[in-house]
C-alpha cells in the first residue's frame, strides 16, 4: 500500500521552526515533507535551504501544501490565517491570537466555509487531554506561570523587564486580558483556556523574579469531584521552554505523519 506524503509549509524559522524542520528531516519514515519555509527576517530566512525559501507568504499555494504550520508570531494568523484556511489546513503555535474573539470567529468561519481544519497544539501544557476531556465539568481552572523577567517579552505591556529586581506579579486575572499584554509568552495560558472553560473564566497569573533561571507552569482545575494538578519546571531560551519544540513536532506528526504502524501521541 502506498502512503501519501503530507506536504508541509513552515512559517517562522526561529528557535521552534528550525528545530521542527530538523526533526521532520531526521525521520525519513514519517511521511512528511517540508515544501516551503517563510520568515520575514532575512537573517532567519537565510538559514533555510534556498530551494525551500518562500519570500512572499502570499505565494504559499505554489508548492501545494497540505498543512501550513505557524511558528512565528500571532500576527501571522491575523494577516494570513483566513487566506491559508481558504486553501489548506493550518496549525498555529502562537495560540494567544485566539484570545481575539473576532479573529477566532473569522478563522472558524473560513475553516467551515472551505472544509479545512485548524489545529491548536498543546505546546507547553502537561495534561491537556485530561483538561479537555473534562471541560464540561470544571468549576475553575487556573494557570500560574513563573519565569525570569529576561525571558518575558514585555513590549506590548509597556514594561521594562530590566527594571524588575524582585519577585513581581505582572498579571492576575482572566486569560482574555493577559494574551494581548504578553502575546509571545502566554500561549500556554491561551490553549488551557481553549481546552477548558474559556478565555473569560480561566484565571491567569504571571510572576517573574530575576533570581529564577527556569520556567514553571502550574495548572489547577477542579469540579465535579475531580482535582487536576500538574506542574512542569524546565529550562527556557528566549520565550520558549526546553520541551516545546518536541511537543510541537509531536502535534505536527499527529496531523501529518502517514508512517505505517503504531502511532503513540
Ligand atoms: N504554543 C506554545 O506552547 C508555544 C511555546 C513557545 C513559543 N510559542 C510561540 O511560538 C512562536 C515562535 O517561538 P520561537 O521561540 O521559535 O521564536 P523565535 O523568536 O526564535 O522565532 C520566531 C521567528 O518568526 C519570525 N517572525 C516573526 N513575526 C513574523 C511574521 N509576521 N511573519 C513571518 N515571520 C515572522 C521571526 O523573524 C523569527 O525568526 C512565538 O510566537 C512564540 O510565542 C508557542
Amino acid at each position: 500500500m502506498k502512503h501519501k506524503t503530507t506536504r508541509i509549509g513552515l512559517v517562522g524559522y526561529g528557535q521552534i521552526g528550525q528545530a521542527v524542520h530538523r526533526m521532520i528531516e531526521a525521520d525519513t519514515q514519517n511521511g512528511m515533507e517540508v515544501v516551503f519555509i517563510h520568515d520575514r527576517c532575512p537573517d532567519a530566512q537565510a538559514q533555510a535551504p534556498p530551494q525551500l525559501a518562500l519570500e512572499d507568504l502570499g505565494d504559499f499555494t505554489q508548492s501545494n501544501p497540505d498543512l501550513v504550520v505557524e511558528m512565528a508570531h500571532p500576527d501571522v494568523s491575523r494577516e494570513w490565517g483566513c487566506a491559508i484556511l481558504e486553501k489548506t489546513d493550518y496549525l498555529l503555535v502562537s495560540v494567544t491570537a485566539m484570545a481575539d474573539a473576532q479573529l477566532e470567529k473569522q478563522l472558524l468561519e473560513a475553516a467551515s466555509r472551505h472544509g479545512t481544519r485548524l489545529f491548536l497544539p498543546h505546546g507547553g501544557v502537561v495534561g491537556m487531554d485530561a483538561l479537555y476531556e473534562n471541560r464540561d465539568i470544571w468549576d475553575s481552572v487556573e494557570v500560574v506561570m513563573k519565569k525570569p523577567p529576561a525571558n518575558v517579552d514585555c513590549a506590548a505591556a509597556g514594561m521594562d523587564p530590566d527594571q524588575i529586581k524582585e519577585e513581581t506579579v505582572l498579571y492576575d486575572g482572566p486569560t482574555r486580558g493577559i494574551c494581548p499584554m504578553f502575546p509571545r509568552n502566554v500561549n500556554t495560558h491561551a490553549i488551557i483556556a481553549l481546552a477548558g472553560i474559556g478565555f473569560d473564566r480561566t484565571r491567569s497569573v504571571l510572576v517573574v523574579d530575576p533570581a529564577w533561571n527556569v520556567a514553571t507552569v502550574e495548572i489547577q482545575a477542579s469540579g465535579g469531584g475531580i482535582q487536576l494538578h500538574t506542574e512542569r519546571v524546565e529550562g527556557i531560551t528566549g520565550v520558549t521552554g526546553a520541551s516545546t519544540p518536541a511537543s510541537i513536532y509531536n502535534s505536527i506528526q499527529m496531523v501529518g505523519s502517514t508512517r505505517p504502524g503504531i502511532h503513540l501521541r
